[in-house]
């Protein structure tokens, strides 16, 4: 699929006065994705608000008056479990599922909205070498890690609900179990763009919850509507992980808010215990403007 987009405009624009964001001291010819963000120092817009672009290479695209909290987002302990939770490779199913997917849709410009901490953004851009990602989270410190980590995919930070790209730029979005809004995914994709929608299916995690709660309430197995949109696939992907040792049960539990459930006794019980967990994904692909 090749970007219909003029190769002039510009990825990000600015969030306080809504401009092309420009890197200092380049042309705005020059492709602002990947690598080169990286390299620039700083970005500017024409009414002059400026942003640096921080030592591990991503830009803070989030102004003070767009935080709801000191520091929005999933916390730095959260982020550290999920990193190590999902570089042990056990949610390589889901990752499968999503490239194959993704290789036959071959996006040229791919947004990870709600990156977390990169590594969705990282395994995918691997399996797609040609497309450029970019990938943008509220929370600070998930976005230092996945730049520090990642320097081949543009980072921001910033929120789902004013998207700090300019119209039009992607061909592709992914939302992997985080908010979104709708008005902002239409504005940032090109009209015949897809949504790839991950979001947790009724099973998913079932074990803990079992523990955790009198009543399990399972996740909907309703597909969303979106307005303007049409939802061409649904793909169910359920895998058991099996016999991952205690350490990874618990860094699971802990990157989820089911972690705040129980006292650490509890959760470290839990975990030796446990032999086998659900993991249950909708992957819901929508397309724009059809
Ligand atoms: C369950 S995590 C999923 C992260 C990543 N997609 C993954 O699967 O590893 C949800 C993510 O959404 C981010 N988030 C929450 N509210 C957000 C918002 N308004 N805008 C952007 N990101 C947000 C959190 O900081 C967190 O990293
Ligand atoms: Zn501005």
């Amino acid at each position: 699929m090749t970007s219909t987009l003029p190769y002039t405009s510009t990825l990000y624009r600015c969030p306080l006065c809504r401009e092309p964001l420009f890197p200092e001291a380049s042309t705005p010819e020059q492709n602002l994705f990947s690598q080169s963000v990286s390299k620039q120092t700083s970005y500017r817009c024409i009414n002059r608000h400026h942003f640096d672009v921080a030592k591990e290479g991503y830009l803070n695209l989030l102004p003070v008056q767009h935080k709801n909290s000191k520091q929005p987002g999933d916390s730095k302990a959260m982020l550290q479990q999920r990193r190590q939770f999902l570089e042990s490779g056990a949610y390589q199913p889901l990752v499968s599922a999503l490239a194959e997917q993704l290789q036959h849709l071959a996006p040229a410009r791919m947004l990870d909205s709600g990156c977390g901490e990169g590594y969705y953004s990282a395994q995918l851009k691997a399996a797609l070498p040609a497309t450029e990602f970019a990938g943008m989270d509220i929370s600070k410190s998930a976005i230092q890690l996945a730049a520090k980590r990642y320097p081949d995919i543009a980072f921001c930070v910033a929120s789902a609900k004013t998207l700090p790209y300019g119209d039009q730029q992607f061909d592709g979005m992914l939302v992997l179990c985080a908010p979104f809004e709708l008005a902002e995914v239409k504005r940032c994709l090109r009209p015949g763009g897809f949504l790839m929608l991950v979001t947790a299916a009724p099973e998913h995690l079932l074990q803990f919850k079992q523990t955790i709660y009198k009543e399990v309430r399972l996740h909907s197995d309703a597909v969303q509507a979106l307005a303007g949109f049409q939802h061409v696939r649904r793909q169910h992907c359920r895998f058991m992980l099996e016999q991952l040792g205690a350490d990874a049960y618990l860094s699971l539990l802990d990157m989820t808010p089911l972690g705040w459930k129980l006292p650490q006794q509890q959760k470290q019980q839990l975990c030796q215990s446990l032999t086998q967990l659900q993991a249950d994904f909708y992957i819901d692909s929508y397309q724009y403007g059809s």
